[in-house]
């Protein structure tokens, strides 16, 4: 057995974890809180030496070629091996404790000075996150060894440092049994990926300072100590303000230990259920609006500088984001800081997953009555009890922390009770939750009932069921590539019922890799297994912007909800700490895409409560369009926006179709003209090939009846009952239909076409009669009257497809906009007059799917067209849809040479089907008779 699989020496002289904090020489400074400015505090990050082995048994016993690497880093990220990314599989055999014998090894190097202060007192040295394990060396001396890649190893190096120049040797092994516990689902990346620090800590004192907020006060287990507000030192805190998510109010402890100064924030809330199940922070019932939080980095790989962090949890919050589960290991220290400041309720979660057991026969399954799980196994007790205790101590502080998680996806066994054990009897003050629990049927003593994906009616179930604990969905809303489209679906069930707390989106950002300007992620790098794209699976892209799915989150999650009747306005509150009135509320009619009355409210409406309005404005009598109430709450930016649909007349258009156009039968054409229009319609294909208008030719090829969309991420599973893939026998072949003519005939100024639409090599899914009819003004009218196959699958969509002479030119519409939108992810967006082009209409998803849509649409004018009718949805696209689907990376993009628009009955909603349910019903466009008319002009 090698030291690295031996379950007896997880770790060699480390220190026992104590409390995240960083002391400070003087007062002043630890309440700045600037870490840097610390005198007791050595940043060792920077450019290290390094070398790496593909052996570790290959280094030797002294290295004289050193590459330089950054530290923090990931070795793969900068070209020693490649990145690997597999999601359930070990990359590696499940045959624990061992690992491959072949395992690679970095050794980094570097020299620190110790100056005489220093050398007077105890140093220590922190690693905040090495993966997978280390072997640490201080002036070629063996100091000690740890694992646990996400949590800290702090090395008492006192007695191996001298005054002046010192060397550090880490040498890091890729795989270790630690492996066996961190089979999270992302790229698989070695390295000290976090910081590293030197301490100069007070001689023999090093306490584990634990600070407990019970009954709205702060207890400190030092005696010396001092609370702040801000700068101002308090006695009492007889009034306290409180922390919550909302409004992060935070004291600082200062503690005193010889000549440190050792700074917290404190925030004091109190966190517990009621007897309805409600999560309660402060007695107040609050919603967990999450998001699972990876920490990945398109070029650092698992390191996020702390700008980043900052950055990231900035744009959680204007997301209205207020819950944050650490999947799936605790984070690096600072974000908790953050995390406290700026307000989340953080789901910390163990640095334990072994989900690969599943797969470790070849059955996928959960199988944990066998022993061989290593979560039931004695000998592996220990190494899964104290990742959770080096979490739970280390973060205990932070007022962030509201739910401790006992990791992810490791079975259910016996090491799982004593991890909750253990926890429970350490903190009582915050929740335990474990999702794995499920496998034991909530049986455990967990303090939330926990799932993942399950359906919106799924969750209503657990709402209705006789537990009284707390049901959260730990993974909902699966957010890969264009999506989530469901997220509002769960809310409603979320608000109507107590016990269901909420949940979180998986995940906040795709994890790829930016090579050459193009994202890469599995299989990419030759991996042996992989699981491709699973890892694009973010609410925002990897470079952190936002997608359509990141806006409909927000609107999902946003704080308030209006109601109009007549003029009177109702608004409510669903901030749980905060009056409307610190924010402006803006309204504005429009009619017809124009604004005809704005108006301002300041709602001074307490939390959970609503209040009535009466909005002066008038409508007219009718209008072409419709009249919209806009509504949007606004303080630095806006949080939040409805609209709705005010009762008014519209205008029908008279469709004085008496004069037509002259139609000129030929043999496969029929000629349509008049005054400054030609048009001819194509009696082979049934549609128009050319419109002419005054002299400028407006379509590129024939119009085209068409039902394929790029299959979006969400489409995975779908796709095959949709299109011809890998296997020929279970798809309607929709991407590769044959469009039939039975008949084409011109009657009485109306071209009729009778046709179907087939997938190669089966019946016709779609039967269908066209009419066309053109007015002595050139206006087009088409009027399709369909039926859908009894047996055939729901469409992705199905339209009219023009290609029209390449434009980048702007267009207009009046329509669903600005971003796109489909019939379930649409909150985020508000009918109105919009311009667009192509270019902007474009959605860079990793890989290349469906996107850019547009429902509710009344009016398209492009490329000289005007599309209307009462209601259609269009797509504007430079790629046809068979480039899109075909490509796997961005970069495989080809232009087309005419520019695309699609003028749709129907498209298929979005769902998350991706990982989450199937689409719900009434987002599919399952139905079998079809009607749609829209007309050109
Ligand atoms: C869950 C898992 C996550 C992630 C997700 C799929 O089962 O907990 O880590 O793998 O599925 O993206
Ligand atoms: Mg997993």
């Amino acid at each position: 057995m090698r030291i690295y699989e031996d379950l007896n020496a997880i770790q060699v002289n480390r220190e026992a974890q104590r409390s995240y904090y960083i002391p400070y020489d003087s007062l002043e400074k630890a309440l700045d809180g600037n870490k840097v400015e610390s005198k007791y505090y050595k940043l060792l990050n920077g450019l290290w030496d390094f070398a790496y082995f593909s052996r570790d048994i290959d280094v030797p016993e002294v290295i004289t070629k050193w590459d330089k690497i950054p530290v923090p880093s990931n070795w793969q990220m900068f070209g020693y091996e490649a990145p690997y990314y597999t999601n359930v599989n070990y990359p590696h055999p499940v045959d624990p404790p061992f690992v491959p014998d072949d395992n690679p090894c970095g050794i980094y190097s570097v020299n620190f000075n110790i100056d005489k202060k220093w050398a007077e007192k105890d140093a220590y040295i922190v690693f905040e996150g090495v993966n997978s394990c280390l072997y640490l060396y201080v002036n070629d001396k063996f100091v000690g060894s740890s694992q646990g890649s996400h949590l800290q190893s702090e090395f008492n190096i006192t007695k191996y440092v001298i005054e002046g120049n010192n060397k550090l040797t880490v040498k890091v092994l890729k795989w270790c049994l630690g492996s066996y516990l961190e089979d999270q689902d992302f790229f698989r990346l070695s390295g000290i990926f976090r910081d590293v620090y030197l301490l100069s800590r007070e001689s023999g004192s090093r306490p584990n300072i634990e600070i407990k907020v019970e009954n709205n006060a702060i207890s400190v287990s030092e005696k010396d100590y001092v609370i702040y507000e801000g700068k101002n030192k308090i006695e009492m805190i007889d009034n306290p303000i409180l922390w919550n998510a909302e409004k992060p109010f935070l004291y600082t402890v200062v503690v005193k230990n010889g000549n440190e100064y050792i700074p917290f924030k404190v925030g004091i809330r109190d966190v517990c259920v009621s007897d309805k199940g409600e999560l309660l922070i402060n007695g107040t019932s609050v919603k967990l609006k999450g998001v699972n939080r990876h920490e990945t980095h398109p070029t650092l790989g698992h390191y996020t500088p702390y700008a980043d962090m900052k950055a990231e949890l900035l744009k959680m919050k204007e997301l209205n984001i207020n819950c944050i589960r650490t999947s799936h290991y605790p984070p690096t220290p600072e974000f908790l800081n953050l995390c406290d400041e700026i307000g989340f309720y953080v789901v910390d979660e163990t640095d334990v997953e072994i989900h690969g057991f599943v797969s470790r026969n070849t059955s996928y399954k959960y199988d944990i009555e066998n022993l061989d799980w290593i979560c039931n196994q004695k000998q592996w007790e220990n190494a899964f009890v104290e990742r959770v205790q080096r979490m739970v101590e280390r973060d205990k502080n932070h007022s962030c922390v509201i739910m401790w998680s006992m990791g992810n996806e490791s079975g259910y066994g016996s090491n799982h009770d004593a991890m909750i054990e253990w926890t429970k009897g350490r903190d009582s003050s915050r929740l335990v939750h474990y999702e794995g629990a499920s496998l034991v049927d909530d049986k455990s003593s967990v303090d939330v009932v926990s799932r993942m994906y399950t359906s919106p009616a799924g969750i209503e179930e657990f709402a209705k069921n006789s537990d009284m604990r707390p049901f959260f969905l730990c993974e909902y809303s699966h957010a890969m590539g264009n999506g989530p489209g469901d997220a509002s679906d769960y809310w409603k069930k979320i608000y109507q019922y107590p016990k269901l707390i909420g949940g979180c989106v998986w995940e906040w950002a795709d994890h790829a890799v930016l090579v050459d300007g193009t994202y890469k992620y599995g299989g990419d790098f030759g991996e042996v297994t992989h699981d491709g794209n699973f890892c694009c699976d973010g609410m925002v892209f990897a470079d952190r912007t936002y997608k359509a799915g990141s806006l409909e989150v927000k609107a999902v999650y946003q704080y308030i909800s209006t109601k109009i009747i007549g003029n009177k306005l109702t608004v409510t509150n669903l901030y749980d700490f905060t009056n409307l009135n610190e924010y402006k509320l803006l309204w504005k009619v429009g009619c017809d895409g124009k604004a005809i009355k704005t108006g301002e409210l300041n709602c001074d409406i307490k939390p959970h409560m609503d209040k009535e309005y009466i909005l002066e404005y008038a409508l007219p009598s009718s209008c072409k369009l419709g009249c919209y109430l806009d509504v949007s709450l606004e303080g630095e930016y806006q949080v939040a926006m409805e609209q709705h649909s005010l009762d008014i007349d519209i205008e029908k258009e008279t469709s004085d179709l008496e004069t037509f156009a002259n139609f000129t039968d030929e043999k496969e054409i029929i000629k349509i003209t008049g005054d400054n229009f030609n048009y001819i319609f194509n009696k082979h294909y049934g549609n128009f090939e050319s419109i002419i208008v005054d002299e400028h030719e407006r379509l590129a090829d024939v119009a085209k009846l068409t039902v394929w969309r790029a299959p979006t991420d969400n489409d995975r599973n779908i796709k095959y009952k949709w299109g011809l893939f890998e296997d020929n026998r279970s798809g309607e072949n929709f991407n590769r239909i044959f469009s039939k003519v039975y008949s084409c005939e011109l009657k009485e100024n109306k071209i009729i076409v009778s046709g179907s639409l087939c997938g190669i090599s089966r019946s016709p899914f779609l039967r269908f009669t066209t009419s066309f009819t053109v007015s002595d003004k050139g206006v087009i009218e088409i009027e399709l009257e369909g039926k859908v196959k009894e047996s055939c699958v729901y469409l992705p969509r199905l339209g009219f497809e023009f290609e029209i002479p390449k434009t980048n030119e702007k267009f207009k519409y009046y329509g669903m906009g600005p971003f796109e939108n489909y019939m379930d992810m649409c909150h985020h967006t508000r009918i109105g007059m919009y311009e667009s082009s192509p270019k902007e209409e474009y959605v860079p998803y990793i890989v290349p799917q469906e996107h850019g849509n547009h429902t509710k649409t009344k009016e398209l004018c492009i490329g000289g067209l005007k599309f209307e009718s009462e209601g259609f949805e269009f797509n504007v696209s430079n790629y046809t849809s068979e480039v899109l689907t075909n490509a796997k990376h961005t970069n495989e993009l080809i232009e087309n040479d005419n520019t695309i628009v699609r003028i749709d009955y129907k498209n298929s909603g979005i769902g998350s089907n991706s990982c989450g349910p199937e689409l719900l019903d009434e987002y599919r466009l399952k139905e079998k008779d079809i009607s749609f008319k829209f007309s050109i002009s």
